[in-house]
């Protein structure tokens, strides 16, 4: 991924049914009548990934996964693999959510074995970090996020197409945001953690911002210096809001 061009995904989360195209192809005819100047990305639950891809074909929409299993195959019921998305017609997917690493514990060793997975598969892996309200207000920000970098981040992702996001557990669909500062602080700090990790083959991938991105707000996170995009989700649902997101950028 290129620095300069900024990167907005939309995540639905467990979000959509077939009707939900429809917002696709709203999007679709906005950006042919007016090229966006970033990469716009959605990820659908599992069971529209081919659909939308089939919505979004020939278009600049790129199709994403929300998460996908660190195994290739085999006795996993309900999972998907990297593998999988990949045939279905993604071309990158979503690992470490915090919803993920919360209700189905994952840590920071299964989120980097997710993330090898993606580029094994070549997918780009979105891999998300972020503290919870109670290590921010313990003042741990900055050494949480810097630590699950450290530890989420596969060697494998060098030199392969991947971004991290930063989400603050707290302004997820909150309507919460840090303030820019803040942003800024910890994006300087996942930098630096990618960098001190990866080395400098890391320092054109992307770290998107996430948590509560509306298009009232992005046009002032989105120039946050270290902001290489978003990760949004309630306002990805419609594209009368993802639109002036994606125009923000
Ligand atoms: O992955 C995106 C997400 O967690 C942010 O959600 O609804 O606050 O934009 P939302």
């Amino acid at each position: 991924m290129k620095q300069s061009v900024k990167l907005i995904a939309g995540n639905w989360k467990m979000n959509g049914l077939g009707a939900s195209l429809d917002e696709v192809a709203v999007l679709r005819r906005a950006l042919e009548a007016e090229p966006a100047t970033c990469r716009v990305a959605l990820c659908p639950p599992a069971t529209l990934v081919e659909r939308l891809g089939a919505a979004a074909r020939g278009s600049a929409i790129e199709v994403g996964g929300q998460d996908c299993r660190a195994e290739p195959h085999g006795a996993f019921t309900g999972s998907v693999s990297a593998a999988m998305l990949k045939d279905a017609g993604a071309s990158l997917v979503i690992v470490g959510h915090s919803e993920r690493r919360q209700e189905f514990g994952e840590n920071d060793g299964l989120v980097a074995a997710k993330a090898e997975a993606a580029v094994l598969a070549s997918l780009a892996p979105i891999i998300c970090v972020g503290e919870t309200l109670e290590q921010r207000e313990a003042g741990k920000a900055v050494a949480v996020v810097r630590d699950q970098v450290m530890n989420s981040l596969p060697k494998a992702v060098l030199g392969r197409d991947f971004a991290v996001a930063y989400e603050p557990v707290w302004a997820i669909g909150t309507g919460l945001t840090p303030t820019l500062e803040q942003i800024e602080e910890v994006h300087r700090a996942v930098r630096a953690a990618m960098l001190e990790r990866l080395g400098l083959g890391s320092a054109a991938a992307p770290i998107l911002y996430g948590g509560s991105v509306k298009p009232d707000n992005a046009r002032d996170i989105l120039a946050v210096p270290e902001v290489g995009g978003a990760l949004v989700g309630g306002a990805s649902l419609k594209a009368a809001d993802f639109l002036p997101i994606i125009r923000a950028a």
